[in-house]
């Protein structure tokens, strides 16, 4: 039933001619665990040609043979499953044998031709061991890696964001990195394309957060949000369509106007950034269009050190062009919490 409804829904967007991209995500908690998911990929099947791809999210545990056997017959463009960092910094997060049994599953599903990509997420406890693992992947012969951020929602609030400072030194990193494994036809790619990615390469392709304006999730239970990363209800499909939801939820709407995060608006990269990670700004300061607080643009003076982590009486200074709707105090004590 909400697949039918996603089907009508991508109709009414081909009336109105837009680019949307009709990509179809499977993703949790980890749904492989559920019983019904072969019988729901089937469904998908049968009306694969409304989709531009369909991907399957996983930790990876659950991949045996019969599965990539499956996965492979229900044409699924790809698997994604996750790592956060080499064996012993992943297992920390992910409890002990995660890594080496995401790692078989990878194997396998690489042994059936199916496209698979790893997802990493830096944060301040894994992102130097980061290169060690794109390196690790590497040897082991992964050609697609994705690299997102942490988003202080939900269980990553127990997490430490990075400090803008560190953000910026790591993404110039996985830059460098990114254009030596290129030469190697390996393909390093942001979450969501991460428009932060722009300030260290300018030709950097990117329409800023698509949140609610060409991407949603609905969740177990119904409930739609506009981002996986960002929990706002605007309804839910056993209540209400999601063409209804869709069209008429205000809280989209203002979303979908990308000019009201005020703050940046002089930033010259604001034509392509739309000033960075709403599910960010969102799940730091609880305002939809606050600044994006990991950008480091928004600093005249960043910390020498990285570590340890950004205080009060750290040496960050704010830049006044971005003041409008940014309150650095409220960064720096919430930045001294985590
Ligand atoms: C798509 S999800 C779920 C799929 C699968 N069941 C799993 O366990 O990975 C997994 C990805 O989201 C990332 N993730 C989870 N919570 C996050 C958060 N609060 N902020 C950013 N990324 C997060 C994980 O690091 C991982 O790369
Ligand atoms: S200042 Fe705003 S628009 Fe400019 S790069 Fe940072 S988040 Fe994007």
């Amino acid at each position: 039933m909400i697949l039918r409804q996603y089907i009508d829904m991508i109709r009414i967007w081909e009336l109105d001619n837009n680019k949307r991209a009709r990509k179809l995500s499977l993703s949790g908690g980890e749904p492989l665990l559920r019983k019904d998911f072969f019988k729901l990929l089937e469904e998908i099947q049968n009306n694969k040609w409304m989709f531009t791809s369909l991907v399957v999210m996983s930790n990876g545990s659950l991949i045996t043979k019969d599965v990539a056997r499956k996965l492979n017959k229900n044409e699924v463009s790809g698997v994604q499953i996750s790592l956060e960092g080499t064996e012993e910094f992943n297992d920390r997060i992910r409890g002990k044998g995660a890594f080496k049994k995401a790692v078989n599953g990878i194997k396998i599903l690489m042994d059936f031709g199916l496209t698979t990509g790893v997802s990493l997420t830096a944060h301040r406890k894994n992102y130097r061991d980061l290169p060690n693992l794109i390196d690790f992947l590497r040897d082991l012969g992964v050609k697609l890696i994705g690299i997102g951020r942490l988003v202080p929602i939900g269980m990553g609030e127990s997490l430490e964001m990075l400090n803008p400072k560190e953000l910026k030194d790591f993404y110039s990193l996985i830059m460098a990195k990114k254009k030596e494994l290129e030469k190697e036809g390996v393909r390093m790619l942001a979450h969501c394309s991460d428009s932060l990615w722009l300030t260290e390469d300018k030709n950097y392709e990117t329409h800023g957060c698509s949140a609610g304006y060409d991407s949603f999730s609905i969740l177990p239970n119904g409930d739609v949000v506009p981002c996986r990363r960002f929990p706002v209800k605007v309804g839910n499909v056993l209540e209400k369509s999601l063409i209804d939801i869709w069209y008429t939820s205000d809280f989209l709407w203002k979303l979908r106007n990308k000019g009201n995060v005020s703050a940046c608006k002089d930033c010259e990269f604001f034509k392509k950034c739309f000033g960075g990670a709403r599910c960010v700004a969102y799940g730091y300061f609880n305002d939809v269009f606050a600044s994006d607080p990991q950008c480091w643009r928004l600093f005249n003076s960043l910390p020498e050190k990285t570590t340890p982590p950004v205080g009060k009486d750290d040496t960050i200074v704010f830049n006044e062009a971005y003041t409008e709707s940014f309150d650095p105090k409220t960064y720096f004590d919430k930045m001294s919490d985590v």
